[in-house]
Order: C-alpha cells, then sequence, then structure tokens
C-alpha cells in the first residue's frame, strides 16, 4: 500500500465498506453521479463529514458536479484492495464454517474460498458448495500449492490458538477469527476478529438504555 494510504485513519478505513455498498446500489439504479448532499441524505452522514473522508483520497469530486458514482466505486475498492481477488480458507467446516462457505456473495467482493479443513475424518471428502473438505493434515501440501490470503478460524477456541500459529509458520498473514479467543500470532499477521455476540450485547445495552451508540 502506498505510505499516503498508510495514514488514512483507521475510523475512515471503516466507513469505506459504507460508501462501495451505497455507491454500488446506485450503479444497480443507474446513478451516475451524486453530491455530497444527496449521499449525505442517503447514508445519515453529514455531507461535511463525506467530503472530509474522500478528501483523504484526494476528493474524485468536482464543485458543481458532485462525485462520479462509477469512478468512486472504483476507487474506494482500490483502497480497500478489493480489485484484487483474495484467496480464502476455511478452517472448521462446521455449522459457521459452513455457513461462510455456502454464502457465494463473499466471490462477487472476489473472496474466493479454496479450501475448506476439518479434524473430522467423517467429514473428509465431502463437498460444500462443489468445495472438498480435507482433513487439516492435508494443509501444509496444500500452502505449498496455494497462495492462501485469508484464513476463517471457525473451530473451537481450544483448537484455535494451536491451529493459527501452525498456520502463521505456512505464511498465512490474515486471519478472520470467529473463534472466542485472542490468537497467538506475529505482529505482522493481521487479525480480524468477528464476534457476533458482542453485537448482540450492544444492541442489549441500547435497548436497556434506549439509545444507539454511534
Ligand atoms: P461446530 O461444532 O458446528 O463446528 C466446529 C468444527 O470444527 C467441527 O466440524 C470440528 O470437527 C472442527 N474442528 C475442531 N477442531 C479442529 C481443528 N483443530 N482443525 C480443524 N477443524 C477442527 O461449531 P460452530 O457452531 O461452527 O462454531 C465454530 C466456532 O465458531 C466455535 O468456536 C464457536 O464458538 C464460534 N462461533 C463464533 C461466532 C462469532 O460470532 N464469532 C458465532 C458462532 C460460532
Amino acid at each position: 500500500m502506498a505510505e499516503k494510504e498508510n495514514k488514512i485513519s483507521n475510523a475512515v478505513i471503516k466507513r469505506l465498506p459504507r460508501y462501495y455498498r451505497h455507491l454500488g446500489e446506485l450503479i444497480e439504479m443507474g446513478v451516475e453521479r451524486i453530491s455530497s448532499n444527496e449521499l449525505s441524505v442517503r447514508m445519515k452522514v453529514t455531507a461535511s463529514q463525506i467530503r472530509q473522508d474522500l478528501n483523504n483520497f484526494g476528493g474524485f469530486g468536482q464543485q458543481g458536479y458532485g462525485y462520479n458514482v462509477k469512478i468512486l466505486y472504483m476507487e474506494i475498492a482500490k483502497i480497500l484492495g478489493l480489485d484484487k481477488k483474495h484467496s480464502v480458507v476455511i478452517i472448521g467446516a462446521g455449522n459457521l464454517g459452513r455457513a461462510i462457505a455456502n454464502y457465494a456473495n463473499f466471490e462477487k467482493r472476489g473472496f474466493i474460498i479454496e479450501g475448506i479443513f476439518d479434524i473430522n475424518p467423517k467429514l473428509k471428502g465431502s463437498t460444500i458448495r462443489g468445495i472438498e473438505v480435507r482433513n487439516l493434515e492435508e494443509i501444509e501440501d496444500f500452502a505449498k500449492e496455494h497462495a492462501i490470503d485469508i484464513v476463517a478460524l471457525t473451530i473451537p477456541k481450544t483448537q484455535a490458538v494451536d491451529v493459527a500459529e501452525r498456520l502463521a509458520r505456512l505464511g498465512v498473514k490474515a486471519f478472520w477469527n470467529f473463534a472466542h479467543t485472542d490468537l497467538n500470532v506475529p505482529e505482522d499477521v493481521i487479525v480480524e476478529s468477528v464476534h457476533l455476540s458482542e453485537s448482540l450485547m450492544r444492541i442489549s445495552y441500547m435497548l436497556e438504555n434506549g439509545s444507539s451508540m454511534d
């Protein structure tokens, strides 16, 4: 990533997928250009926030014209790295691993599920949406032949730390961690933890307090 892009704050980066989704919807609706005011109404954020966010990347907007939706969409895709394909491997072919594997829309965003691994011998050779489930023992050989960009960890937390260490040793640089535990991987390895129960707890808080957390 260019040095300039590294300086963009995490808060802005976190908002980019939402811009990307709204712009994608606008393209589907045939909208070619949009002002920051119109985008602001649609996204329920202030127009100045939008201008500030997009100014981080050189703006893309023109006074009196607004934003060219397609160009902005493509630029944000580039910033997010969505103009490239990423290979994904799922470790754990249980309920959650299967649900992720069955969700074909990740592929539309360039996240290609290349392999699914489990330790249950009964699952070996079965397929999920046409993708073969392999035994975890095969991961070393698999990694020699396939670049693995992202590993989705959908295994019990008691297993996750060891498995992540093993995969990091194979050169895996990013984990999408669903196991409810912190991973012990080198600092340069990316760990994005997703915990649905934490979202539920936030909802619980908001119900208790009658407010939104934003
Ligand atoms: P599950 O029991 O249906 O599936 C777990 C699978 O992992 C099984 O097929 C098992 O054979 C396999 N497995 C166990 N150890 C393994 C290892 N060392 N290597 C490869 N495969 C291994 O469980 P479920 O419901 O799919 O949940 C999976 C994990 O995801 C659990 O840790 C659970 O707590 C977590 N989870 C997290 C959520 C979140 O929001 N972060 C939501 C739901 C589940």
